[in-house]
C-alpha cells in the first residue's frame, strides 16, 4: 500500500472514513503496525514512560526522539509517521521550534510533527507551518504541562474549561495546524470540535465521534504496567506472555533441559577424530 499523505487524511474526514493511529517507538513494532494497516504512527514522547521508565515525559530530549523516529521510519517505510516534539524543544524560541521540528523531517524522515498546547503556542505553530512542515496540534490533557493541570486529569469537564478548549482548537487551526489530537476530554466537546474544524480531529480518550483514534501501543498490547488510563482498551497481554516465556526459560536452564542437541553445532565430520585424539593425548 502506498503511504497516505496529509491530503488523503483530509479526504478520509470528508468521506467519514476513520483514521487508525498508534504510537510506536522501535523498528519491530513499526513493522507490525504497518503490516496491520495502521494509517498513521506517532513516535510519541510517551516513550519516556513506556521505553525508558521515567515517571513522565518531561525528561525526554530531542536526540532520543530522533533515534526512535529513525527506527520507526525504517520499520514502517510506507506509513505516515508523526514525530512528537518533547518538552522544551519548542517552547523557548521560534528558531528552536522550527529547527527541532525540521530535525524530525531531515534526520528521521518523519512526515509531520506534533506539539502540545493551545493559544499560547500559536507563534510556534505559525513559524513551523511557515517553514513548510505538516503540523498536528494536541490539546486537552497535555502531559508536558500536567504540573499546571494538576496531574494527568481529563480536561473540558466544566463549561468554562470546554469553552477554553474550543477557543484553543479554533486558534491553533487559524495558526495553520493540519490535524488535531484531543486527549481525555468529554465526547460531546470533542464531537463539537470535530464537526467545527475542517481538518482531521483524532482522539485519545475523546470518544468515538472524532475522525480517528490513537492508542499507545504499550497499552494496546498490555505491556505498560505502571497505570492504565480509562480510555485504554487492551487487545492482548504481552507482559504475561513474555514473563511466562522467561519463567519457562529460567526453569529449563536450571534443570539443564535447554539447550537440546538441536540447539547446538556439531564439529566438522573429519575434525572430530582429530579432536578426540588431541584430548586423549592431553589425558582428558
Ligand atoms: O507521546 C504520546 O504518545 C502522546 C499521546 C499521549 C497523545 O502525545
Amino acid at each position: 500500500m502506498p503511504k497516505k499523505m496529509i491530503h488523503e487524511f483530509h479526504e478520509m474526514k470528508r468521506k467519514g472514513e476513520k483514521i487508525a493511529y498508534l504510537t510506536s517507538y522501535d523498528y519491530p513494532t513499526a513493522q507490525f503496525a504497518e503490516a496491520a494497516g495502521m494509517d498513521m504512527i506517532l513516535v510519541g514522547d510517551s516513550l519516556g514512560m513506556c521505553v525508558y521508565g521515567y515517571s513522565g515525559t518531561i525528561p525526554v530530549v530531542m536526540d532520543q526522539m530522533i533515534v526512535h523516529a529513525e527506527a520507526v521510519r525504517r520499520g514502517a517505510p510506507n506509513t505516515f509517521v508523526v514525530g512528537d516534539m518533547p518538552f522544551l524543544s519548542y517552547q523557548s524560541s521560534l528558531e528552536k521550534a522550527v529547527e527541532n521540528a525540521g530535525r524530525f523531517l531531515k534526520e528521521a524522515g518523519c512526515d509531520a510533527i506534533k506539539l502540545e498546547g493551545g493559544r499560547r503556542i500559536v507563534p510556534q505553530i505559525r513559524a513551523i507551518v511557515d517553514s513548510g512542515i505538516v503540523v498536528m496540534g494536541h490539546i486537552g490533557l497535555t502531559p508536558q504541562s500536567s504540573g499546571q493541570l494538576g496531574g494527568h486529569k481529563a480536561q473540558g469537564r466544566t463549561l468554562e474549561s470546554a469553552k477554553a478548549l474550543i477557543e484553543d482548537a479554533l486558534a491553533i487551526r487559524e495558526a495553520g495546524i493540519h490535524m488535531l489530537l484531543l486527549e481525555a476530554i468529554p465526547p460531546e466537546v470533542a464531537a463539537y470540535i470535530t464537526r467545527t474544524l475542517d481538518i482531521p480531529v483524532l482522539s485519545i480518550g475523546a470518544g468515538v465521534d472524532c475522525d480517528g483514534q490513537l492508542l499507545i501501543v504499550s497499552d494496546l498490547i498490555g505491556q505498560f504496567q505502571a497505570f492504565t488510563p480509562k480510555f485504554v482498551k487492551k487487545y492482548c497481554a504481552v507482559a504475561e506472555t513474555i514473563t511466562n516465556a522467561m519463567k519457562a526459560y529460567v526453569a529449563d536452564v536450571k534443570s539443564a533441559k535447554f539447550p537440546e542437541p538441536q540447539h547446538t553445532y556439531s564439529m566438522l565430520k573429519e575434525e572430530r577424530p582429530k579432536f578426540d585424539e588431541w584430548l586423549k593425548a592431553r589425558g582428558k
